[in-house]
């Protein structure tokens, strides 16, 4: 027999002694729930023996209630499937009622509304700028920066590990996990870090999060102070900007070259900084590699100042051409770096799992925090993830996925080479999954990235990663998602779009700057 699914019981305060009778209780309660919209049209109600059940009452008030309110088209019932809030219930018949059904306590009253105290919240609600969803960080398919090859991810590999995981889980898998996350999944992560990316750890170093954001935002509640001077690129991650302004620090915008970031121009500004926040494999957006030298001063400058590093390692497993570069971590003698990495560009990014690696002296305090924080990361993902690591799938996965965005970035650098004449300069394409172009000053970028979202072409602008005064107009150009053989006609339609809006005159980088 077909099971028939049941409803949420609502919220009905039964009054057996009540003169009112017990069916006009329920209906009453159903009534104003669906006028006040606390019951959703087409939303599922629980069968009559269930509420009869849930409020301790006999059957026969219930089976009356449903009996009236289906009558006068509040419910409706359907064979097989149960009894419903009615779909077709008019707006216009709710909006009358609304009011009606507005108990004395939640109905505004003129002077009350007039007195009402203050709903005040925390400052930093106003210095962290507000949530919105602008069209290319949402957007998918040519161009979105942040979009991995969906269609390359291997889901038979993945829904069979799920599968493994989610049938029979252990019973203590279910309970609650420390704040460091799985002990299996940090020494998977461990071994692939000190391997491929040269950073010296120990899995009781490394702490998972959901993704790198859940990192920054840990790292600058563990080391920084409200007021707290700290480092950022600029121009950077909008991201690590707004984690440092929630917590209250005091942010220093140190700026970029074709080496990373000016050290030099760092100290120059705020020598005694609490901590620097950089992406020395491929900085975002321009796409630099730190060199060695700054990488040797930076770590130098950490150590006399007493500061602390968090380096943003977040998409350096794709580096085309060279070798990969390893971690600065690597480098660091003094144990001044807390590193951060995540799976949001290897594998997906609704996945929300990232790690860092603390330093040794350092857990303490993190855990501390992290444990305030939430009580650890979901065991599903975790357990599939580190099958995913140890069974070899992650490593043929970037090593399949290297060779197809080498691809697809080739095609997406020779397409502008080809379409704007050599007179765009192509920047940060040895790694990632994305490379900035430049645009002359002037050029309304977020102007132009709405009307290219409009055809559905994800150009992200260049400009909302400043936050200082000299911010340059141009794009950030995903290319993860575009087969190679496609880029060329995106890369056409974009020329043509800008051809058309003569978009090449007035003040660049002007309104919604922060998004
Ligand atoms: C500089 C930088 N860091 C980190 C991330 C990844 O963030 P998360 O791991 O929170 O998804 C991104 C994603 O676009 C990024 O651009």
């Amino acid at each position: 027999m077909k099971k028939v699914s049941s409803g949420y019981s609502p919220v009905i305060a039964v009054d057996r002694k009540a003169a009112k009778p017990l069916h006009r209780q329920v209906y009453d309660a159903y009534r104003a729930m669906i006028l006040s919209r606390n019951l959703g049209a087409g939303q599922l109600i629980p069968s009559t023996r269930a509420l009869a059940a849930e409020l301790n009452i006999s059957r026969i008030p219930v089976l009356t209630a449903y009996a009236q309110l289906l009558a006068e088209g509040y419910f409706e019932a359907r064979v097989g499937a149960g009894t419903f809030v009615c779909s077709a219930l008019p707006d216009q018949v709710a909006a009358d009622e609304r009011r009606e059904a507005q108990t004395p306590a939640t109905r505004p009253r003129g002077k009350r509304v007039a007195t009402r105290a203050a709903r005040r919240v925390a400052k930093r609600t106003t210095q962290v700028p507000r949530y919105g969803v602008v069209p290319w960080l949402r957007g998918l398919g040519a161009f979105s920066v942040s979009q991995p090859a969906y269609d390359e991810f291997p889901f038979q590999i993945w829904s069979s590990l799920m599968m493994r995981h989610g049938r029979n889980p252990q019973t203590h898998s279910l309970h609650y996990g420390g704040p460091m996350g799985s002990e299996r999944l940090r020494e998977a992560i461990c071994t692939y870090l000190r391997t491929a990316r040269g950073v010296h750890c120990e899995p009781a170093q490394v702490m998972i999060v959901s993704g790198s954001q859940q990192a920054l935002d840990v790292s600058a509640r563990a080391l920084l102070d409200e007021g707290s001077a700290a480092w950022v690129e600029e121009p950077g991650y909008w991201l690590t900007r707004h984690v440092l302004k929630a917590a209250g620090c005091k942010i220093v915008l140190v700026p970029v070259d074709a080496e990373g970031m000016d050290v030099a121009a760092g100290v120059r500004k705020c020598r005694t900084a609490r901590a620097a926040f950089v992406a020395p494999s491929h900085q975002f957006p321009l796409g630099a590699t730190m060199s060695a030298a700054r990488r040797l001063q930076l770590l130098r400058w950490a150590e006399r100042a007493g500061a602390w590093i968090i380096e943003d390692d977040y998409d350096s497993e794709y580096r085309y051409g060279s070798m990969p570069i390893a971690a600065l971590q690597g480098l660091d003698e003094n144990a001044r770096v807390v590193y951060v990495g995540t799976f949001s560009k290897t594998l997906f990014p609704a996945l929300r799992m990232g790690y860092m690696v603390i330093p040794k002296d350092l857990v303490d305090a993190f855990v501390t925090i992290r444990h305030a924080m939430d009580l650890g990361t979901p065991y599903l993902y975790q357990a599939v993830l580190a099958d995913f690591i140890e069974e070899g799938h992650y490593a043929r996965h970037i090593r399949r996925m290297r060779l197809l965005y080498g691809e697809r970035r080739a095609a997406l650098v020779e397409s502008i080479r080809k379409e704007f004449e050599g007179k765009l300069e192509v920047l940060g394409a040895e790694a990632g999954m994305y490379v900035a172009v430049k645009l002359p000053r002037g050029f309304r970028d977020v102007q132009m990235a709405h009307k290219a979202a409009k055809e559905k072409l994800w150009v992200a602008p260049l400009s909302p990663a400043y936050q200082g005064k000299d911010a340059r107009p141009g794009f950030i150009l995903g290319f993860g998602s575009t087969p190679a053989e496609k880029m060329g006609q995106e890369v056409r339609r974009l020329k043509a779009l800008i051809a058309r809006s003569g978009n090449l005159g007035g003040n660049a980088g002007g309104e919604g700057r922060e998004w």
